[in-house]
C-alpha cells in the first residue's frame, strides 16, 4: 500500500512539521523531501530550516528554563509519564509513520515505540531520585552536593532509531530540568515530529523541547557553538561525532557522543549452537544490520564453525524480505543509495579477497536499496568488512582456533561499542566479559539494549552513557556547597 501524504492527516498529530516554542514551524521556501526507502516515493516534504531557527529555538530554550527547572521533580515526572502514555496510545500510529520512512519491519518498528516509551517512562521515574550528598567534613563544616540540570541542551539524533533515540536523550534532559533543542534526521523527521506534538499534548510546555530539522552541517554548527547551550548530544557516526566534539570544544560544553562500533561475536566451541544462531540473527539482522551494535564480525571456532555456518544460512535464507507495510516481513531496504552501495561494495571486496557466500550475495529484487540477507564464509582481516562497519544484512564468518587468538582478533578495533560471546564455560564466560574492551558485552545473547542498563562505548565509539540511573547523570551539574557552622551542644 503506498503511503502519501493524506495519511499522515489521518491522525490530527501527524501534521509532519517540526515544534519550535510549541508552534509548528512551517515558514521556509525550501523544502526536503521525506522518501520511503522500500518504494522511493515521496510521502511528504518538510520545511528546510537552518541556522536563524536553530537560534530561535535555542532562545524559546533559554526563555522556559527557569520554570521548568524550578517545577518540583514530581511535576516533570507526572508530565513526562502523560507523555509516554500518549505515545503507547499512539503506537499504531507511529510505528506506521516510522515504517513509511526508515522502512524497518512494522513488527520491529512496534517494538522500537515501546522501547521509546520504556525511556520515558524510566526516566519519569528516576527524575524523583537525583538524590545528593553529604559529605562528613571538619568540625565547623558540612559539605553537601546537590545536582541541578546542566541548562539548555542540543541534541542530534539519528535515521536508524527515529523514535528511541530521541526518547534516550530527551527523557532524562527533560526529567532533570534541561530543556532541549534536538535536530532530527532529514531521512525520518516526521517519527520526530510526532513525539514533539505529543509531549505537547502531555502538557511540556511550549519552548521546553524544540524539534527541527534541515541544513544539518547549519544546525549543527548552531547547536554545538551558541554560547547559552550548555550541553551537547549526539548519536550518529565516529567521523561526524569528532567534528562535532572539536565544534563544542570552543564553548567548551558537556558533551556525549554514541558513535559507531565494529561489534565482535564470538562463537566458541562449546557453545550452545541454537542459542548462538539465534543471538547471531538478533545482533547482525535487527533492523536490516542498520545498528551501531550490530555483530559487525562473526568469529567461529573451528569445531563448531561448519555447523554453525549451515544452521545460520538456513535461517537466514527464509527471511521474508520486503516492504514492512505490506504484511509480514524481517527485513526491509538499506535506507539510501549510499548505504546499499557500501554494502554491495562489502560483500563484493570480500568475495575479491577470498570469501564464499553460504546464501544471498545479491541484489534483492523486493526494490532498488533492497540486498539479500547475506552469509560469507572465509572472511579475514584483508577485507573491507573487518575494519568498517557495514550497516547491512551481512554477516561474515572468520574462523579462529584458539581462545586468545579470538580475543586478540574482537579487541583489533578502534571501536568499543559492544561485543557478543557464546559459550558454555563459566570461566570464559567471565574471562571475555572482562577481557573484551568494549563498553556492553552481551554473552549467550543478542540483546545489549534496553532502557535499564547504560548504553554507550569507549575508545573512539563514544563518550558517556545513556538509559539507566547513569542517563540522566549526563544532563546534571555537581553543585558543591561549604556549611560553616560554630558553636556547640551546651551541656
Ligand atoms: C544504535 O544503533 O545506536 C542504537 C541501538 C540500540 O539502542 O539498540
Amino acid at each position: 500500500m503506498p503511503i502519501s501524504t493524506p495519511f499522515l492527516s489521518q491522525s490530527a498529530f501527524l501534521e509532519g512539521l517540526p515544534i519550535i516554542g510549541g508552534v509548528c514551524a512551517a515558514t521556509t521556501e525550501q523544502v526536503i523531501p521525506v522518501l520511503n526507502p522500500a518504494t522511493g516515493e515521496t510521502i511528504t516534504v518538510i520545511p528546510r530550516l537552518g541556522a536563524s531557527e536553530a537560534m530561535r529555538a535555542i532562545k524559546y530554550n533559554v526563555e522556559a528554563l527557569q520554570s521548568w527547572r524550578c517545577l518540583a521533580a514530581a511535576e516533570r515526572a507526572g508530565m513526562l509519564q502523560a507523555w509516554r502514555g500518549l505515545i503507547i496510545q499512539s503506537r499504531d500510529d507511529l510505528a506506521r509513520l516510522m515504517t513509511a520512512e526508515q522502512g524497518k519491519p512494522l513488527s520491529e518498528a512496534r517494538g522500537e515505540i515501546d522501547y521509546a516509551a520504556g525511556f520515558v517512562e524510566w526516566f519519569a521515574e528516576e527524575a524523583r531520585r537525583t538524590y545528593g550528598e553529604i559529605i562528613p567534613s571538619a568540625r565547623d563544616r558540612r559539605i553537601l552536593v546537590i545536582k541541578q540540570p546542566v541548562g539548555v541542551v542540543g541534541a542530534i539524533t539519528p535515521w536508524n532509531f527515529p523514535a528511541a533515540m530521541i526518547t534516550r536523550k530527551v527523557a532524562p534532559a527533560l526529567a532533570s530540568g534541561c530543556t532541549v533543542t534536538l535536530k532530527a534526521s532529514e531521512l525520518t523527521p516526521l517519527t520526530a515530529f510526532a513525539l514533539a506534538r505529543l509531549a505537547l499534548e502531555a502538557g511540556i510546555p511550549p519552548g521546553v523541547f524544540n524539534v527541527i530539522a534541515g541544513d544539518a552541517p547549519e544546525i549543527g554548527s548552531v547547536l554545538t557553538s551558541h554560547p547559552d547551550v550548555a550541553k551537547f548530544t549526539f548519536t550518529g557516526s565516529t567521523a561526524v561525532g569528532k567534528v562535532l566534539t572539536a565544534q563544542c570544544a570552543t564553548t567548551l560544553k558537556r558533551v556525549s557522543m554514541e558513535l559507531g562500533g565494529n561489534a565482535p561475536l564470538i562463537v566458541f566451541d562449546d557453545a550452545d549452537l541454537d542459542v548462538a544462531v539465534a543471538g547471531a540473527i538478533t545482533s547482525k539482522f535487527r533492523n536490516t544490520g542498520q545498528t551501531c551494535i550490530c555483530a559487525n564480525r562473526i568469529l567461529v571456532q573451528d569445531g563448531i564453525h561448519d555447523r554453525f555456518a549451515e544452521a545460520l544460512a538456513a535461517r537466514v535464507a527464509e527471511f521474508r524480505v520486503g516492504n514492512g507495510l505490506e504484511g509480514d516481513t524481517d527485513q526491509g531496504p538499506l535506507i539510501t543509495p549510499a548505504a546499499y552501495r557500501k554494502v554491495r561494495d562489502h560483500v563484493d571486496d570480500a568475495v575479491r579477497h577470498g570469501a564464499r557466500v553460504v546464501t544471498g550475495g545479491q541484489h534483492h529484487d523486493a526494490g532498488e536499496l533492497f540486498h539479500q540477507p547475506t552469509v560469507l564464509v572465509g572472511a579475514t582481516e584483508a577485507m573491507r568488512l573487518a575494519g568498517e562497519e557495514t550497516f547491512g544484512p551481512v554477516a561474515p564468518l572468520f574462523r579462529f582456533k584458539s581462545e586468545a587468538e579470538a580475543l586478540a582478533l574482537a579487541n583489533r578495533t578502534r571501536s568499543g561499542l559492544a561485543a557478543y560471546a557464546f559459550t558454555r564455560d563459566m570461566d570464559r564466560f567471565w574471562r571475555m566479559a572482562e577481557a573484551l574492551e568494549f563498553g556492553m558485552v552481551a554473552i549467550n545473547t543478542g540483546v545489549v539494549s534496553t532502557e535499564t542498563a547504560p548504553f554507550g562505548g569507549i575508545r573512539e565509539s563514544g563518550l558517556g552513557r545513556e538509559g539507566s540511573r547513569h542517563g540522566i547523570a549526563e544532563y546534571l551539574e555537581l553543585k558543591t556547597i561549604s556549611l560553616g557552622l560554630s558553636g556547640q551542644v551546651q551541656a
